[in-house]
């Protein structure tokens, strides 16, 4: 079985191949851009993603939407998180959290499949943001975030360590854990 991954980031469709392949379910890349509306939680972008491409791509296909909620800037940049990425960038938001006492943050993915019917997956992960950027693996905001009980951040990590504890290894992992009750093939 193939299963369509609209998305333009390979970090992404690298975490989700190592989740799904095992499963004998071929993950290809389509990178289709969908407008990505404001909205105030991830579960609405990816609504409204899936409606704009389900008469566009081919069964079956899955979006996925993440952020990262930082409390100190109250959940700031959350459903902004790319385009906070691309204009102030990790040193921006650095600089934001200069002087906060508070560092604790969370990433949140949000998975929608569709296949006649939208199916919702979410994984959270909960931890802090570093002082100053570590590591050189993964991408976006990993090399800030430190994941609770750990004293390295996500860009020091491998793809598999970070997959078994980060908010998209959870989503996805409620995903397989779906698609393997579901699917008759
Ligand atoms: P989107 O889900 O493609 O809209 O991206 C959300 C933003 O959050 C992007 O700027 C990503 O870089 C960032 N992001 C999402 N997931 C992760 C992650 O696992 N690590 C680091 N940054 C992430």
């Amino acid at each position: 079985m193939k299963i369509f991954f609209v998305t333009s980031n390979r970090g992404k469709v690298k975490e989700a191949k190592a989740f799904l392949e095992p499963l004998g379910i071929k993950v290809k890349q389509l990178k289709i851009t969908y407008p990505e509306i404001q909205a105030d939680s991830l579960e609405e972008v990816v609504k409204f993603g899936i409606e704009w491409l389900k008469d566009r791509v081919p069964k079956y296909f899955f979006i996925e939407d993440s952020g990262l909620f930082i409390e100190a800037l109250n959940g700031f940049p959350g459903v902004y998180s790319a385009y906070t990425y691309k204009t102030i960038g990790l040193e921006g938001i650095l600089k934001l959290m200069e002087n906060a006492k508070n560092r604790r943050a969370y990433f949140k993915s949000v998975i929608g499949y569709y296949d006649g019917d939208i199916h919702m997956f979410t994984g959270v992960v909960h931890g802090v943001i570093s002082e100053e950027k570590k590591g050189t693996h993964g991408f976006g905001y990993d090399p800030i975030f430190t994941p609770d009980g750990y004293n390295k951040t996500f860009a020091e990590m491998t793809t598999d360590e970070k997959n078994a504890i980060s908010h998209r290894g959870k989503a996805l992992k409620e995903f397989h854990r779906w698609l393997k009750e579901n699917l008759k093939y």
